[in-house]
């Protein structure tokens, strides 16, 4: 039986995962990292931490199952990230996140350079938004001139661990995708944009196809991590591409709404399509030939814990006295709640949004609060109102004529059955559970078995490993949640203006 390895370099943490070809897990390891914020708004992490920690997962996956049987290895990771490297392959300066903000400048800078947002548009699929890898590239030319002069290479945060793994600068398509610097529609770097943005096209991998072995494991790295030297490492993907790998979201249709701290909804398509309005990231997906819409919510399951952590200490400590999970508490609190929380509704932009708002200054908001209310409703409130978010994304894909038969969901909220029903309500869908909760690190797992050889292409290895174990269907509080998603759709738009000048006057106050 072949084995088959998946490496994630995530937000937190690196994770090693290894399953056998009927996606059975063998063993999984994982270390943690923090990330740095020097300034408000900058999020960075170091790259050597990243490989520290992948040396140490491998590690530790390889006591459990032997390196000789490992066919093929697929990698994943946070997206976005700037990792800048000078000629020798040296780091030369940390990361600069998917999550920091600092680049509005860079931006707009980008934008007029394309010749506005709409040729933008044209050229790479998508708006420039601070998060994106190109505007940090020229935000180091502009702060850091002594740093850009000795660059070299630009990768993203898994293709840094694959050139320490093979010595190879390379990426693949859905992350490429997410650099703004990829012409999506043609799945090629964008000429056009780098000569108007005057960045030297040899600093950028070269970019495969996800299940491509893009290199194999070099002598130095097998000496390192214990791995076997032309071991194949495949292209993989971006953690949202690999996740949808992970869970069967491969064909039109089929959609995933994850609940993790940040939410995403995410489409495959066959073809190459657009938001006019740029509101949902159109990629590549991590299937050859394909692509996928995706609109992300920066707080989903990230406002229940704000809520838990801000408001819970009663729950948290019946939870350790009663040895149970303090969201198991507060769901139950909310499922004694009428749908629609009495007319309180939640507006989960607590940390600014991307989709369908592309907004950092968006702020978190209870609205419609009464004598009513009690803490129930408000915890029932912040689930509705995520629900609200995704749906936002939802909609948009429904706009544009995605044909939607099923929502699977994922993350950690999707464990809540309240949570699934409520999702089921507001989308007015079906919302199915599959037996994978690996995440991104199953999809590059699946990718690498492709590459490998052990499927045939990436639906085979998706029809041989996963199954839907439940579903809900949308019940009689679908009509109830259409009449208040009407309301929450105008808070936004209503609120815009203050929420900027909310965030200026505490600003002004020092906070
Ligand atoms: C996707 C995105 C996040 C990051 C971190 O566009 O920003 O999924 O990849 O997980």
């Amino acid at each position: 039986m072949a084995y088959l390895l998946g490496i994630d370099v995530s937000t937190t943490a690196t994770k090693a995962l290894v399953i056998d070809e009927r996606g059975a897990v063998a063993a999984t390891a994982s270390d943690e990292y923090e990330f740095f914020t020097p300034r408000p708004l900058w999020a960075e992490q170091n790259p050597h931490d990243w490989w520290r920690a992948c040396i140490n997962v491998v590690r530790r996956v390889l006591e459990q199952v032997p390196a000789s049987e490992i066919a093929g290895i697929g990698l994943t990771g946070q997206m976005h990230g700037l990792v800048l490297l000078d000629a020798d392959g040296d780091v030369l300066r940390p990361c600069i996140m998917w999550n920091d903000q600092r680049t509005a400048k860079q931006c707009a800078e980008i934008t007029e350079r394309a010749g506005g947002a709409s040729s933008l548009l044209q050229l790479i699929g998508n708006p420039v938004l601070p998060g994106f890898t190109a505007p940090k590239i020229l935000w180091v030319r502009e702060n850091e001139p002594e740093v850009y002069a000795r660059a070299a290479h630009v990768l993203l945060p898994k293709d840094y661990l694959r050139y320490k793994l093979t010595s190879a600068y390379a990426t693949e398509m859905s992350d490429a995708s997410g650099t703004a610097l990829l012409d999506v529609a043609q799945r090629a770097w964008s000429d056009d944009l780098l000569k108007a943005i005057n960045l030297p096209r040899a600093w950028l991998p070269a970019v495969h196809e996800s299940p491509v072995v893009s290199a194999k494991i070099s002598a130095q790295a097998a000496l390192e991590t214990g791995l076997l030297q032309g071991t194949p490492v495949v292209g993989g993907g971006g953690d949202q591409a690999a996740q949808a790998v992970g869970t069967g979201i491969i064909r039109q249709g089929i959609v995933s709404a994850t609940l993790g701290t940040s939410g995403v909804v995410f489409a495959s398509s066959d073809s190459y399509r657009l938001e006019p309005n740029g509101l949902l990231h159109a990629f590549c997906h991590a299937v050859p030939g394909k692509w996928h819409l995706m609109g992300v919510m920066l707080s989903a399951a990230g406002s229940f814990r704000w809520f838990r952590d801000a408001f819970g200490a009663v729950e948290r400590e019946r939870a350790r006295l009663e040895n149970r999970d303090v969201y198991d508490i507060l769901t139950a609190q909310a499922a004694r709640v009428a749908a629609g929380s009495e007319g309180l509704i939640f507006l989960p932009y607590l940390s600014g949004e991307r989709t369908p708002y592309p907004d950092p200054h968006a702020r978190g908001t209870f609205f419609g609060i009464t004598l009513r209310h009690g803490k129930e409703h408000f915890v029932r409130a912040v689930l509705e109102g995520v629900a609200y978010g995704l749906c936002d994304s939802l909609e948009l894909m429904r706009a544009l004529g995605l044909d939607i038969s099923q929502v699977r969901a994922s993350g950690g909220g999707a464990r809540s059955p309240l949570w699934r029903q409520i999702l089921a309500d507001v989308f007015d869908s079906a919302i199915a559970l599959v037996n994978i909760t690996e995440g991104a690190a199953f999809g590059a797992a699946l990718l690498a078995g492709v590459g490998a050889g052990v499927y045939a292409n990436v639906e085979a290895a998706c029809a041989a490993t996963i199954v839907v174990t439940d579903a809900v269907k949308p019940g009689p509080a679908v009509s109830v949640y259409g009449d208040y998603y009407q309301v929450y759709r105008k808070l936004y738009p209503a609120l815009k203006d203050s929420f900027r000048q909310v965030g200026e006057v505490a600003a002004r106050h020092g906070f």
